[in-house]
Order: structure tokens, then C-alpha cells, then sequence
């Protein structure tokens, strides 16, 4: 295959689009687009998001030690992106997108209703990189939407109808369908035993 090369920058890689909840010392909840965000254990269950230092998301995580990762579907796509456009310093992002948000029980983090996967976390640590800081959270529940899971208890991925961020060209894109079975399609180039 034929390559160009682009230069060590963060151009062109698929990246979960996400809203970061937070609220800060006076309980005013703040929303954030994010898309550099990933899991990054299983055990203990932990997930990262790397975040410029002077976002409003940033100061409101390290004051309370809570944040949720909500999962955007399709359907939120504008709303999402305008809370990746303005800071909560200058804006309201819940009244400017009509998103609204429910306490957790067990960490209090705000949880976005309209998404349908929360992911609700606990700080634990953060790495300096450059301006940005790798936020890492235990992930102390995860609230799926009821709707995605049949009488047998199987989760059917349409339900949740991720969006994808592609960087540097900037454009938002849903999932196309069901490729291969994870953990299990390679398995027949495999060596035989
Ligand atoms: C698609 C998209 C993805 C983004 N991902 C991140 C990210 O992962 N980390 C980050 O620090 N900023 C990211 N941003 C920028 C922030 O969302 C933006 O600066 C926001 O206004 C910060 O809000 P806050 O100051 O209220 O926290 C992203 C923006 C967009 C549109």
C-alpha cells in the first residue's frame, strides 16, 4: 500500500465522540465534547481522558474528584458539538443544548440523561503531557440503557447508535454494521492444535 507521510501529529484517527460531566465546587453542572477518551483497564475497570489543562472540565474534575463519560448517539451529534465549541466559563452548556443531567447515587457525578451509556467515575490519578492532562478514572458504575437488552439479556449495539469522531478531517460519522466476531473471527488463521 502506498503511504503519505503526514508528520508526528494527531491527524486522522477514529475517536469515541463523548461528553464529559462535571460540576464544580457549587454543584453547577458543566458538559464537554471529548474524543481523546478510551478504556484503559479491566482490572480495576478505568478509563482515560486526556484533557487540555485550562478546560472548565479540567478545574471542576480535580475539585470534586467525579466526572461521568456519557457515550453521544447519532441523534446528539450538534448538541455535542456545541459543548465542544464554548466553555462553560462563558455559557450554560445544559440550557444552551437542552441536555439535562441526574445525580449519581454513588459518586453524586452528573449522569447526561439523554445518553445511553454513562459511564460514572471516580478521579484516581492524572499524567502531565505537555498542556494536556490524562485524566484516569475508576469507573464505579456504568448505566446502559434498559431499551438495548433483550429478554435474554443480550445488548444489541444499535440501541446505543454511537457517533464517531474522525480528527483532522473533522467530520462526525455513525457505525456502519457488524463486521466479525470479536475475540473470535481470527481464530481461524490460528495455528491447528
Ligand atoms: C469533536 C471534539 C472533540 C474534542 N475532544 C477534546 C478532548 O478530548 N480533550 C480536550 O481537552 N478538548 C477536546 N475538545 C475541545 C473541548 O470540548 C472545548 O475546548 C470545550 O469548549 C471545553 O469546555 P469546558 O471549558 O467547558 O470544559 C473537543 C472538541 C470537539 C469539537
Amino acid at each position: 500500500m502506498l503511504k503519505r507521510q503526514l508528520g508526528p501529529c494527531v491527524t486522522f484517527f477514529p475517536q469515541p465522540a463523548t461528553l464529559v460531566a462535571t460540576q464544580d465546587d457549587d454543584g453547577k453542572v458543566n458538559l464537554m465534547m471529548a474524543s481523546w477518551v478510551g478504556i484503559v483497564s479491566k482490572t480495576p475497570p478505568t478509563i482515560a481522558v486526556s484533557l487540555h489543562h485550562g478546560r472548565k472540565t479540567y478545574a471542576n474534575i480535580m475539585a470534586t474528584g467525579t466526572f461521568s463519560v456519557n457515550l453521544v448517539p447519532t441523534s446528539l451529534a450538534v448538541a455535542a458539538d456545541a459543548c465542544g465549541l464554548i466553555s462553560g466559563q462563558e455559557v450554560d452548556k445544559c440550557q444552551l443544548t437542552g441536555l439535562t443531567t441526574v445525580a449519581a447515587e454513588r459518586t453524586g457525578a452528573p449522569l447526561v440523561e439523554d445518553s445511553p451509556l454513562n459511564v460514572e467515575c471516580r478521579l484516581v490519578r492524572e499524567v502531565e503531557l505537555g498542556d494536556y492532562r490524562l485524566v484516569m478514572g475508576e469507573i464505579v458504575e456504568i448505566h446502559a440503557a434498559e431499551a438495548a437488552f433483550d429478554a435474554t439479556g443480550k445488548i444489541h449495539a444499535e440501541v446505543f447508535d454511537p457517533l464517531v469522531y474522525l480528527g483532522g478531517i473533522r467530520e462526525y460519522r455513525s457505525l456502519g454494521g457488524r463486521v466479525a466476531e470479536a475475540y473470535k473471527s481470527g481464530l481461524e488463521l490460528l495455528p491447528k492444535k
